[in-house]
C-alpha cells in the first residue's frame, strides 16, 4: 500500500492567459489532496473519495457501475474526479508497462473541487505517485507532471495548461509559460486568505468562453495579451519582494478576467469586501465562475471582512506550501 500526497494551488497571476502561450505563476498552498492505493489481485478498480468538498462527503464508487453518489457537489464534478483517478490509473499503468494492473484506491481532500485551488490536478498529481510506486516504479516530480498534464488536457477536451499540474508536482511558486515550466527560486512571504463561495465553476466552459470572446473581438485578445504583461510585471514585483506592487497587479488581474466574463458576483463581492479592509489586492483564483478568490493580507482584516459577506462561505488563510508531490504514512 502506497499514500501519496499533493497540494492545492492559487494563482497569483495568469490564468486563463496561460491556455493561450502567456506566462502564469501559480503557488502551491498548505492544503493537500492524498491518494491512498493498494493492488488489486484482478485488473479492477475501485475508488473511494472522501472529503472533496470542505463540507465533506463519501462517495464510493465502483468504474464498472452507473450509480449515482448522494452528494452535495454536481455529479458532473464527481465524476470529472473520478475521471481524473481513471486517467492517473492508466499513466500509472503506462509507466510501470502494466496494462492490466487493477487498484483500490481512496482519495482525501481538503481542496474543495472545481473551485480554482487545483484540487484536480493534485488528484491525478498524487494518484498518478501513488499508483506508479505501488507498481514498483518511482517517476521524477517532473514526469508526474508531464503525465498528469496528458491526464487534464484529455478530461478537459484539450483546453488545459501545464500550470495547475506542474505547479501541484513541484510544489511553491512556479512560473509557466506554454511547454517551459520552471520553480521561482526566491519568493516574499506571501500573506494569501482565500474566501470560498461554496460554488464552483466549470473550467472546460470557462475556458471555452474566453476563447470564443478572443475569436470574436480584438480586444478581447488584447486582454490576454495584457495578463500577460501584467505577470511579466508581477514577477519583476515579486523578485522585489515588494507586496504593494504585487496587492496592485492582482487587482488589475482580477479586473481583466472579469472583462473576459469568469468572474461571478460572488467573487466581485468577495473581492470587494477584500479591498476594503487591509488587503493589499485580491482577485479571483482559477478558472472562476464560482469558487475562490486569493487575497494578500498581512492582517485580519481581510478575514474578518469575508467572514461577514454574504457571498462568502468560508475564508482561511493559506501557506506556500514548498513541498509537491511527497510519499505519506499509509
Ligand atoms: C484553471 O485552474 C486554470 C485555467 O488557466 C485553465 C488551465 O490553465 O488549464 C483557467
Amino acid at each position: 500500500m502506497v499514500a501519496s500526497s499533493a497540494p492545492g494551488k492559487v494563482y497569483l497571476f495568469g490564468e486563463h492567459a496561460v491556455v493561450y502561450g502567456e506566462p502564469a505563476v501559480p503557488c502551491a498552498i498548505e492544503r493537500r489532496a492524498r491518494v491512498t492505493v493498494n493492488e488489486r489481485d484482478d485488473d479492477a478498480l475501485r475508488v473511494h473519495a472522501e472529503d472533496l468538498t470542505l463540507d465533506g462527503f463519501t462517495v464510493e464508487y465502483d468504474g464498472e457501475s452507473e450509480t449515482t453518489p448522494d452528494v452535495d457537489v454536481s455529479q458532473s464534478l464527481v465524476e470529472a474526479a473520478v475521471g481524473y483517478i481513471e486517467g492517473a490509473v492508466e499513466q500509472a499503468r503506462d509507466a510501470a508497462d502494466r496494462p492490466d494492473a487493477g487498484f483500490e484506491i481512496t482519495v482525501e481532500s481538503a481542496i474543495p473541487l472545481g473551485a480554482g485551488l487545483g484540487s484536480s490536478a493534485a488528484v491525478v498529481v498524487a494518484g498518478i505517485d501513488a499508483a506508479t510506486r505501488e507498481l514498483g516504479v518511482e517517476l521524477t516530480a517532473r514526469d508526474i507532471a508531464d503525465r498528469a498534464f496528458r491526464v487534464e488536457y484529455e478530461v478537459q477536451d484539450g483546453q488545459a495548461s501545464r500550470a495547475d499540474t506542474f505547479c501541484s508536482a513541484v510544489g511553491g511558486a512556479v512560473r509557466v509559460e506554454g511547454e517551459d515550466c520552471r520553480a521561482i527560486e526566491s519568493v516574499p512571504n506571501l500573506p494569501f486568505v482565500i474566501g470560498y463561495d461554496g460554488g464552483a465553476g466549470d473550467t472546460g466552459e470557462l475556458v471555452a468562453g474566453v476563447r470564443a470572446l478572443r475569436e470574436e473581438y480584438d480586444f478581447a485578445a488584447d486582454t490576454v495579451e495584457t495578463i500577460g504583461d501584467i505577470v511579466r510585471a508581477g514577477e519583476a514585483a515579486l523578485a522585489d519582494g515588494d507586496l504593494a506592487e504585487i496587492g496592485r497587479l492582482m487587482d488589475f488581474n482580477h479586473g481583466l478576467l472579469s472583462a473576459l466574463g469568469v468572474s461571478a458576483r460572488s467573487l466581485d463581492e468577495m473581492v470587494w469586501a477584500a479591498r476594503q479592509s487591509d488587503a493589499l489586492g485580491a482577485k479571483l483564483t482559477g478558472a472562476g465562475g464560482g469558487g475562490c478568490i486569493v487575497a494578500l493580507d498581512r492582517t485580519d482584516g481581510a478575514e474578518t471582512a469575508l467572514k461577514y459577506t454574504p457571498g462568502c462561505e468560508t475564508t482561511f488563510r493559506a501557506e506556500l506550501d514548498a513541498d509537491g508531490v511527497r510519499v505519506e504514512e499509509p
